[in-house]
């Protein structure tokens, strides 16, 4: 199994171009599913979990072809079954995605049930509650998820009780198609729920609201072809610029996507960092001085965003003072503190709640990533240890980052992979 062998102490200096959105990548792609004429997708980031959902499209029958320019057409006029399998699903949760256009477009969707992961139990009742009042009938057995429809969804009005953001794209891509209006309260705003909602608005689809917490679709009986690129990752932004910050060093991102980043920018402007915007380049410079520590609340957006909590975290354990972090979208999402502590971190968890007291200095020590984003904060903490930190599990890495190491690398880390 591939692991990552960092030696740490190391600024990173350079530049780098921001891919594209993960997060906003698979529900694009899954909404491919209700077009009756080919979409094509670009700025697809080559990662993992997106080959995982081409694969899933793949294995629905759908076509799709990758052309000249790396984009991918999808044409999901060739389907021919409706089951998302547990063996996908068990590696990508987001696979549970294609419910809600499957049911909207044919009628029929057989989706493995995803089951909880490292950072909590992840229900997804408020997907299967919202499609049952737009006139689903579900049935969950065998570990599978049964949705059907005879004719087309109708349209209703849904407060979901959470603000969740797969929850919020598979009603909205379920609604586009549905007879009348449905209206979604309590929607998340997130800038990806906002990328889907533009795609399936070139994709013929009348949405009003996205990006507030109200979202009005107006149900269209057929979506036609379009061709969208996907938005610029803030994660992946907000991930390098954390590790420059984190190593006394400077980074300038091109062609990202400054405005989702709001909450980022202003913890990282905390730590001390001199931040620059202009248009879509964002440059951080540290200039060698050690981090000042942040306290962190996550939430949904516009607040601080769960998925850079870890690395944030990574930054405070070497900052110049304590800090606090609270956890408050997922309930077990502070576990990659005690491998940190294993390299000298000075760590304390209180319920979703991580009291740290930064350290000069980490020591280097095989480590184990538990999910995506905790794999991102080791390798930040081994950025800035002192020696050798080996991280074990990067599979988990793959999912949500491109070429970590060259891109790293090329920011002057000495990280490689090693089997
Ligand atoms: C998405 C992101 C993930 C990010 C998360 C929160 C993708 C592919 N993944 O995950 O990277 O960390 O948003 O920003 O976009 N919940 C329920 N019932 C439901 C659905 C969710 O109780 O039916 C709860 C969850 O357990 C969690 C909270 O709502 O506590 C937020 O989850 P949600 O926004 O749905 O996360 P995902 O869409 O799975």
């Amino acid at each position: 199994m591939d692991k990552l062998l960092i030696r740490g102490g190391r600024p990173l200096h350079g530049e780098l171009r921001v891919s594209g959105a993960k997060n906003a990548a698979l529900p694009i792609l899954a909404a491919t599913l209700l077009a009756s004429r080919p979409v094509v997708v670009r700025n697809l980031p080559h990662l993992h979990d997106v080959t995982t959902m081409i694969e899933l499209l793949g294995c629905l029958g759908v076509q799709v072809i990758v052309d000249e320019r790396l984009g991918v057409e999808v044409d999901a006029s060739t389907i021919t079954n409706f089951q998302a399998d547990y063996e996908l699903v068990k590696t990508m949760r987001a696979s549970i995605l294609v419910l809600g256009p499957l049911v909207a477009r044919f009628g029929e969707a057989h989706v493995s049930f995803p089951g909880g992961c490292a950072i909590g139990s992840r229900p997804v009742d408020l997907h299967l509650k919202g499609l049952e009042a737009m006139g689903a009938r579900i049935e969950v057995e065998g570990g599978y998820i049964h949705a059907y429809s005879d004719g087309r969804l109708h349209g209703a009005h849904i407060v979901m009780e959470t603000v969740t953001v797969g929850g919020t794209e598979n009603l909205l891509m379920a609604a586009v198609l549905a007879d009348g209006q449905t209206i979604l309260d309590n929607a998340a705003r997130e800038p990806e729920v906002v990328d889907l909602a533009n795609c399936l608005i070139a994709m013929g689809a009348d949405i009003s609201g996205h990006g507030t917490d109200r979202i009005v679709v107006n149900g269209v009986s057929d979506l036609h072809s379009c061709e969208y690129a996907v938005m610029p990752d803030r994660i992946e932004s907000g991930t390098y610029l954390v590790a420059a910050a984190a190593t006394g060093g400077s980074i300038v991102l091109r062609g990202a996507a400054p405005d989702s980043m709001d909450a980022i920018l202003q913890k990282l402007k905390e730590t001390g960092a001199a931040i620059e915007i202009d248009g879509d380049t964002i440059r951080l410079d540290m200039q060698g001085r050690r981090p000042l520590p942040v306290n962190i609340k996550t939430a949904p957006y516009p607040g601080f965003p769960t998925d850079m909590q870890a690395q944030f975290t990574a930054l405070n354990t070497i900052a110049d003072g304590a800090s606090s972090v609270v956890e408050t979208v997922f309930e077990n999402r502070l576990i990659q503190t005690h491998e940190m502590n294993r390299m000298g971190a000075k760590i304390k968890i209180e319920g979703n709640t991580a009291f740290i007291q930064g350290q000069a200095s980490l020591t280097g020590a095989p480590v184990m990533a538990s999910d995506l984003r905790a794999s991102a904060s080791l390798v930040i903490a081994g950025l800035v240890a002192q020696g050798e930190t080996l991280v074990d599990r990067i599979y988990h890495i793959d999912r949500g980052y491109e070429c970590i190491e060259e891109r790293m690398q090329s920011l002057g880390a000495d990280i490689r992979r090693v089997s």
